[in-house]
């Protein structure tokens, strides 16, 4: 049976309050919503995604009040991140307080929390009145949803309700916090630049990928080293490297190659003229449109390492076949 998809809020939002899960726009991507005070709807959500229960789920509201009563303590800095960029793409990670089930956070002591900026997502929860747990809207490890239309592809027999919000605005998952001591580690770079982020706190830890341990003992079991992956093998390569074997490939990249592009058979352009926040709002629905092409292999082109480029590479280097 597929769900239906729709802009009835408030259908959504009685969807929610009841135990059930609803498929929201967030600015990031979608989010796969389910009431995160009930942990039968947060095993819901880990079952309809296929999620291991390791990788622990980001809690969104729209109403600040939640924050206090879903979390412990909160560093200055954090503080001071949540007044200039909230609501927005920043998830902050934090000791959780004694309501947030276990099934949330995974077992660990912290929870990681967000207040989303889409106005129907602040609608949705403000009707709920209920904070809410969600990952994005995709089957475990694959591409990212950015409209309703790529949640129904792949969840619409596992949920109640698909609330259309348009297009995701800002195309990358939030940016993800920390804090050891007083020290902010980045978990996750998203959809605010770490230049941002450090304009407002000064440096943030940036933990290289041999820091990133696999799996359950990671410090954000999100970061697998597989993860955003499209069906199709991708290989993250500069321009010029020999291209991997097969007779049809794709490319993507940022802007219009200069004399390569004969040599594919699908090119995605991410930016016509360099812009990489741009590039993520049309990112993970290139990859798609690549994954559907029917191709031998995706070969990506590494964005500049600067603003939004950053979290586009991680996602490239997570999605790449070969390691
Ligand atoms: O933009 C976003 O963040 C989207 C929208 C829907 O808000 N959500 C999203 O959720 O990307 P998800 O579940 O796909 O990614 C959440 C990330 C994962 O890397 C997870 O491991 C990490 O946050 N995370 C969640 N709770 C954590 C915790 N207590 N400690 C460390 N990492 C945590
Ligand atoms: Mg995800």
């Amino acid at each position: 049976m597929t769900c239906p998809i729709g802009t009835d809020v408030s259908k959504a939002a009685t969807i929610l309050r009841e135990g059930g899960l609803v498929a929201f726009a967030t600015e990031t991507v979608y989010g796969l919503g389910g009431n995160a005070l009930d942990p039968t709807a947060v095993a819901r959500i880990f079952e309809a995604k296929q999620r291991p229960e390791f990788d622990p789920l980001i809690v969104h509201f729209a109403e600040r009040s939640w924050l206090h009563r879903l979390t412990m303590h909160i560093p200055s800095s954090a503080r001071m991140l949540m007044d200039a960029f909230w609501p927005g793409p920043l998830t902050f990670v934090l000791p959780k307080a004694e309501i947030v089930p276990d099934l949330v956070t995974s077992g660990l002591p912290t929870v990681a929390v967000r207040m989303p900026a889409h106005p129907q997502a602040q609608e949705l929860m403000r009707l709920a009145d209920v904070p809410v747990a969600a990952p994005s809207a995709n089957l475990f490890g694959r591409l990212s949803p950015t409209c309703a239309q790529h949640v129904a592809e792949q969840l619409s027999d596992r949920i109640d309700y698909i609330l259309d919000g348009g297009p995701s605005t800002v195309g990358v998952e939030s940016s993800v916090l920390q804090w050891n001591k007083d020290a902010a580690v980045l978990l996750r770079p998203g959809g605010l630049s770490v230049e941002d982020i450090e304009a407002v706190i000064g440096p943030v830890m940036i933990p290289s990928e041999a820091d990133h341990p696999v799996a359950q003992s990671s410090p954000s079991p999100g970061m697998l080293p597989q993860h955003y992956a499209p069906q199709t093998p991708l290989f993250l390569q500069d321009a010029g490297s020999p291209l991997p074997e097969g007779s049809r490939l794709g490319l993507v990249c940022l802007q219009t190659p200069a004399d390569t592009a004969s040599s594919f058979a699908c090119v995605e352009v991410l930016s016509p003229t360099g812009d990489l926040v741009e590039a993520a709002t049309r990112f993970f629905a290139a990859l798609r449109r690549l994954d559907a092409c029917g191709l031998d292999a995706i070969v990506a082109h590494p964005l500049p390492e600067t603003g939004l480029g950053r979290a586009l590479n991680d996602r490239l280097r997570r999605a790449t076949y070969q390691l």
